[in-house]
């Protein structure tokens, strides 16, 4: 099973004709308010690629809309906790070239408590099951500790990038996914180049360049597929939550790369983050019409 503790947003979708620059007032050509979040959104991916994923996430008073739509994407609701503060939202603006930007407010993400770890982490089985965490919630070093200390393999997305969280975490994890930009920082905060630290499995995605995994012996590269984006938002939540799901079912790296590239090449071809995300059978599909 996939245990993500991870964030849960509401995601306020604005389309523009180009993103704002300073001080500019800018009309929006639509709205659209959507489930979203790094974490949720790499639940989702997971759940619908076919793996056990829960999802253990706190919403405030208002989370309601979010709750009922995480049922209807089918996830199980028993690792959400209520809690006071407001739930956290995203601001996005996406322009007509699929690119966007991202204001966050953390708010119900930043409410994770040591006891809801501790609740989750004992019935956790680790023999086959995985912790998945991001940058968006609280006290993730404090998880991943916690997670190892019950031998459990730790998944961690360094998104929203941050190098003060990120180093912190590199002894307590297995597996570590960034994205290009996020590798060059982390490697101008370490001095060192991340594939030298030895760790289980680096996973690098590189946007329309695909994607490299390297583990202690190997490394595997995936080219992604062409298609035209309309949102890239979530492209790398469907990445990672589309790999775990396929690696954790088939223990193949390539296997996993290529299903996860096939995941997210979809997921971009529509709109918001995750709505768009792919269900497993569309994948395949889509593999077979690319081999
Ligand atoms: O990665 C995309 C996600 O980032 C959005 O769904 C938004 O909520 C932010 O967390």
């Amino acid at each position: 099973m996939i245990l993500n503790f991870g964030s849960i947003n509401l995601d306020l979708v604005y389309r523009v004709p180009h993103l704002p620059s300073a001080g500019e007032t800018l009309a929006s050509a639509s709205f659209e308010k959507y489930l979203g979040g790094k974490g949720i959104n790499q639940s989702i991916a997971a759940h619908r690629a076919g793996a056990q994923t829960l999802h253990i996430g706190c919403l405030g008073p208002d989370g309601d809309w979010l709750r009922d739509q995480i049922a209807d994407f089918g996830l199980p609701l028993d690792g959400l906790q209520s809690v006071d503060t407001p739930t956290g939202h995203a601001v996005i603006f996406v322009d007509d070239a699929a690119e966007n930007q991202i204001v966050l407010f953390g708010g119900s993400n930043h409410a994770f408590t040591r006891s809801q770890f501790d609740a989750v982490l004992a019935k956790a089985d680790p023999a086959s099951d995985w912790v998945l965490c991001q940058n968006e919630t609280n006290a993730v070093p404090e998880l991943a500790k916690a997670a190892k200390a019950k031998g459990l393999r730790v998944a961690y997305s360094a998104a929203p990038f941050d190098a003060d969280h990120a180093v912190p975490m590199l002894d307590h994890i297995d597996l570590l996914a960034v994205n290009e930009g996020e590798a060059a920082a982390l490697q101008t905060a370490l001095g060192k180049d991340p594939r030298s630290l030895g760790l289980p499995f680096l996973l690098v995605t590189k946007g329309s360049k695909g994607a490299d995994l390297f583990t202690a012996t190997d490394s595997y590269s995936q080219t992604s597929f062409a298609v035209d984006p309309v949102d890239t938002t979530g492209a790398g939540d469907t990445f990672l939550g589309a790999f775990m799901a396929e690696f954790t079912l088939s223990n193949d790296p390539a296997k996993a790369l290529r299903f996860a590239a096939a995941a997210s090449a979809i997921q971009v071809t529509r709109a918001g983050a995750a709505p768009a995300i792919p269900m497993r059978d569309t994948v395949l599909e889509f593999l077979k019409d690319h081999s």
